[in-house]
C-alpha cells in the first residue's frame, strides 16, 4: 500500500487529484495537509475526510515541526505539493504571502522530506533514499511567461506530427493562436509575483535534485477548470455572476488567450508522473485547447442559457430574470497589470512517455462544470461567504 501525503487538497485541483485516487486505487493511504486559507474548504472533501483511507491535518505546510511529526507518524512514498497562493491578481495586490507560502513552503516540504527519506551517503558525498519514494511539485505553465498571439483569430490547426496527434487522439482538428508553444526546453521567464513564486520554488525543487539527488518531478500544467473551483477564477466567477444577473468583468479586450484543461485530465496526469516519471523531469500537462477570454465567456452565457431554456427545473436557481442572461451581461473592465497574452502548451512529452493526453474536449468539460454548479449551489454560497464579499468589492467595485 502507498501513503500519500498531499498537500493543499482543500482546494480546487488537490480535492480534485484525491477524488480521483480514492476512486482509482482502493489501497491507497492518503494524508492531506492544508491550512483552509479562503481558498481552502472541508465541504470539498466532506466524503473523502470521513473515508477510512484519508487523514486530515490542518497546518502549514510551513511548519517543520508539524510536517516532520507527519512523518513519524506515516511511513509517507510519496508527497504531492498543491498547496500555494493560487490567484495572480491577489499577488499583484500583496506579494509576500505568495513568496511565502509558495517558495518557503516548498522548501519546508523538501526538507522534512529529505530527512525521512535518506538512508546514508554514496561514495562521492551524495545522499542516498529509500527506494521509491518521490517529491511532486505541482507547477504551472506560468513559469514559462508570455506567448505571442500570432493570429486575431483563432486557427485550425490539421496536425502533420504523427507523435502530437497521439497526445490529443482523435482530436485532429484543433485550435490554436499561435505557431510557438511551451515545451519543458523554454526558458523559465516569469512576470507576475504569482509565477515569480512558482518559478522560485521550481528552482530550489531542481536544487534539491542536483545538490542532495532528491528524486523529484515537477509537473507544469495550463488553465484548469471544473468541479470546485473558487470563484475568484475567470470560469466560476462567470457563472457566478451570470446566475445572479451581475455584470462579467472582462479584463482589457477579451483577447487574451489560455489554453484550458478539464481538472480530472490534470489529476489523471498527476497520478502518472508519479508512478511512472522518470525521475528528475519536469512534464508539461495541457494541449491545443486554446481560447480567448472573450469566446470563454459568450459560450459560458450561451451554455447557461439554453439549459435553463431546455430544463426550465434549473431556473431555480437563477437570481434574475432568464432574460437577463445574453451578452449584455459583458462589461470590459481595466487590465490586469502585467496581464500576459497566451499560455499554450505542447504535451508531446508527457504524452510519449507516459501515454498522457487530454480526454474531455472542451464543449464537454465546460456544460459539465456549469451542470455541476447548478447542482451545487450550496457549496458556492458556502465558500463565497466570509472573505470573498470584501475581495469582490476591493477587486471589482472600486
Ligand atoms: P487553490 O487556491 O484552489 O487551493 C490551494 C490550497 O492550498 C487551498 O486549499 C489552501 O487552503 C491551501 N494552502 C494555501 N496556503 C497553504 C499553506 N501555507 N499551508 C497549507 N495549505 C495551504 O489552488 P488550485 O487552483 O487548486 O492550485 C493548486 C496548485 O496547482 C497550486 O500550486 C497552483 O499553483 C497549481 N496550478 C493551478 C492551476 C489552475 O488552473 N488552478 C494550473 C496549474 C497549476
Ligand atoms: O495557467 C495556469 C494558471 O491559471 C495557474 O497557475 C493559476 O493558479 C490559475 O489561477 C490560472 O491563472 P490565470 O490568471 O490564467 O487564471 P484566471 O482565472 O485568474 O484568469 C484567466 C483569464 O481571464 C486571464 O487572462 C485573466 C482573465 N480574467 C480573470 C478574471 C478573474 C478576466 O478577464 N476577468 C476576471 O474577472
Amino acid at each position: 500500500m502507498k501513503t500519500y501525503l498531499v498537500t493543499g487538497a482543500a482546494g480546487f485541483i488537490g480535492a480534485n487529484f484525491v477524488k480521483y485516487m480514492l476512486k482509482k486505487y482502493q489501497d491507497i493511504k492518503i494524508v492531506i495537509l492544508d491550512s483552509l486559507t479562503y481558498a481552502g474548504n472541508l465541504g470539498t472533501i466532506k466524503e473523502e475526510i470521513n473515508d477510512d483511507r484519508v487523514e486530515f491535518v490542518k497546518g502549514d505546510i510551513k511548519n517543520r515541526e508539524l510536517v516532520e511529526n507527519i512523518f513519524y507518524r506515516h511511513n509517507v512514498d510519496y508527497l504531492v505539493n498543491f498547496a500555494a497562493e493560487s490567484h495572480v491578481d491577489r499577488s499583484i495586490e500583496n506579494p509576500q504571502i505568495f513568496l511565502e507560502t509558495n517558495i518557503l513552503g516548498t522548501q519546508n516540504l523538501l526538507d522534512v522530506a529529505k530527512v525521512h527519506w535518506m538512508l546514508g551517503k554514496d561514495e562521492g558525498g551524495y545522499l542516498i533514499y529509500k527506494d521509491g519514494v518521490k517529491y511532486l511539485q505541482v507547477s504551472t505553465d506560468e513559469v514559462y511567461g508570455s506567448l505571442s498571439k500570432d493570429y486575431e483569430e483563432a486557427i485550425d490547426l490539421l496536425l502533420e506530427d504523427e507523435e502530437v496527434k497521439q497526445v490529443v487522439k482523435d482530436r485532429v482538428n484543433l485550435k490554436t493562436y499561435g505557431d510557438n508553444f511551451f515545451t519543458e526546453e523554454t526558458p523559465i521567464d516569469p512576470r507576475s509575483p504569482y509565477s515569480s513564486s512558482k518559478a522560485s520554488a521550481d528552482m530550489i525543487v531542481m536544487a534539491y535534485a542536483e545538490t542532495y539527488k532528491m528524486p523529484i518531478n515537477i509537473t507544469r500544467c495550463s488553465n484548469n477548470y471544473g468541479p470546485y473551483h473558487f470563484p475568484e477564477k475567470l470560469i466560476p466567477l462567470i457563472i457566478k455572476n451570470i446566475l445572479s444577473g451581475k455584470k462579467l468583468p472582462v479584463y482589457g479586450d477579451g483577447k487574451n488567450v489560455r489554453d484550458w484543461l478539464y481538472v480530472e485530465d490534470h489529476a489523471k496526469a498527476i497520478d502518472m508522473v508519479v508512478n511512472n516519471g522518470r525521475l528528475g523531469e519536469v512534464y508539461n500537462v495541457g494541449g491545443f485547447n486554446e481560447e480567448q477570454n472573450i469566446n470563454i465567456v459568450k459560450l459560458t452565457i450561451d451554455t447557461i442559457a439554453k439549459i435553463m431554456k431546455e430544463e426550465p427545473e434549473y431556473q431555480k436557481v437563477l437570481k434574475t430574470d432568464l432574460s437577463n442572461i445574453n451578452y449584455d451581461l459583458i462589461t470590459f473592465v481595466k487590465d490586469r497589470l502585467g496581464h500576459d497574452m497566451r499560455y499554450a502548451i505542447d504535451p508531446t512529452k508527457i504524452a510519449t512517455e507516459l501515454g498522457w493526453y487530454p480526454e474531455t474536449n472542451f464543449e464537454v468539460g465546460i456544460e459539465k462544470t456549469i451542470r455541476w454548479y447548478l447542482d451545487n449551489q450550496d457549496w458556492v454560497e458556502e465558500v463565497a461567504s466570509g472573505d470573498y464579499q470584501k475581495y469582490y468589492k476591493q477587486m471589482y467595485e472600486n
